[in-house]
């Protein structure tokens, strides 16, 4: 299908569901317009994560370093770059972070939403908003539709909840075109290493101890982010007015066993170490404090009305996985060390913000 949009706003493109759906844009989806991706290269934005675009697409993709909480910026980007559409992926993300300092979460999370509706809105461009299932909170049994009551425990949570909230008053209120998607835990290529897959991939090759919280039997629904970013473009494209969609991979496993497999996976590419296997380098720590026990999603809606459901099975998408972080030590280092902030510095921080 056609998208009805010329020049689509995507927001935080250098993390890593965003950078992983610019490239699937441009390579996947025949899209011919353009793609103005706004980020503010926080230390999850790696401007690595998009290596080669700007140079192979000069007349599609143009890079904006902003913030999307700042109504001036916004406002002048939604202008020059005559915005037709938004995919709204910026966001803090990780929840640990959210429960030490939570401050920012609001600031980028709601604010940030706020701001874009609101230029969205005055111009009546077509609104996506990326969302999660941790809104939904922990369930005890059976899986989440998108009928089931908000329930965050985590200040991360909370703030994607409210900024849901804010998509549909804005539907609801001022008959705003948008739609929110709901998605479950992705992991890929790009996945900055503070996450479950990405951390215990790179700590089992170094051989370091793999902290896993509580006793591990914390069940979540696994996506491969290529499933994802799949689901984001045609919910863009066909997805209805005020709709919510659930976006999850369908297969559910408790970390401990997603941290064995990794264990295993990396045991095989890299060989054993002289300690014996990987597994032995789990360690349980004290848990998260407000640790969801369990999310599961019903993808019924998404897979009925738009025909979307996932391609990779977990196992085969996560030894993919493995093998990229493998195969990528040169943005492993540069991400571990701290570096990639050092080119980001040299060819952002002089300029200024949302001037492109
Ligand atoms: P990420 O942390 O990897 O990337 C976030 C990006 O947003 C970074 O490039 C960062 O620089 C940018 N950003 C942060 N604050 C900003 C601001 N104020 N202005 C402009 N840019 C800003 O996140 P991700 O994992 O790629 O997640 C993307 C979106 O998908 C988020 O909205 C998240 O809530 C949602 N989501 C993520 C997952 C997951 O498993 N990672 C699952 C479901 C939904
Ligand atoms: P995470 O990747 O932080 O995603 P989320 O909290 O958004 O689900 O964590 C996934 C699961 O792994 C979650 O139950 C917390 C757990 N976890 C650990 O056990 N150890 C870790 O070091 C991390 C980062 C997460």
């Amino acid at each position: 299908m056609t998208p009805s949009f010329e020049n689509l706003l995507v927001t935080g493109g250098c993390g890593f569901i965003g950078a992983n759906f610019i490239r699937h844009l441009l390579h996947e989806t025949g899209f011919s317009g353009r793609i103005v991706n706004l980020d503010l290269l926080t230390y999850a934005g790696n401007p690595e994560n998009l290596a080669g675009v700007a140079e192979d697409f000069p007349d599609q993709y143009v890079f904006v370093h902003g913030d999307v909480a700042d109504e001036a910026t916004v406002e002048a980007v939604f202008d020059a770059h005559r915005v037709d559409a938004v995919c709204h992926l910026a966001a803090e993300s990780h929840v640990d972070r959210s429960i030490l300092s939570p401050e920012e979460f609001l600031r980028t999370n709601v604010t940030g939403t706020f701001r874009l509706l609101e230029a969205a809105r005055r111009r009546g461009v077509r609104f996506h908003h990326v969302s999660t299932d941790e809104v939904y909170g922990s369930l005890v049994t059976g899986l989440a539709t998108e009928q089931t009551p908000y329930r965050p425990a985590s200040p991360y949570a909370a703030s994607k909840a409210a900024s849901d909230h804010l998509v549909r008053a804005y539907h609801a209120t001022y008959g705003l075109f948008a739609t929110i998607s709901n998605c479950s835990n992705n992991f890929g290529p790009y996945q900055f290493p503070e996450k479950l897959i990405p951390l215990m991939i790179l700590r089992a090759l170094l051989g370091q101890e793999l902290p896993v919280y509580g006793d591990g039997k914390n069940v979540r629904d696994w996506l491969h982010v290529t499933d994802h970013c799949r689901a984001l473009w045609e919910v863009l494209v066909r997805g209805q007015a005020g709709e919510t969609y659930n976006v999850g991979g369908g297969e559910q496993l408790d970390n401990l066993a997603v941290v064995r497999q990794i264990c295993a996976l990396v045991d095989e590419a890299a060989g054993p170490l002289a300690s014996g296997p990987r597994e032995n380098l789990v360690r349980f720590v004290p848990d998260r404090p407000g640790h969801d026990f369990r999310y599961a999603l019903s993808v019924e809606k998404i897979r009925a009305e738009l025909g979307v459901a996932p391609r990779e099975t977990f196992e085969a998408a996560l030894a993919k996985t493995v093998a990229w972080y493998l195969e990528n030590p040169a943005w492993v280092a540069r991400v571990e060390s701290g570096e990639y902030r050092e080119w980001i510095k040299a060819n952002y921080e002089g300029r200024e913000k949302g001037a492109s």
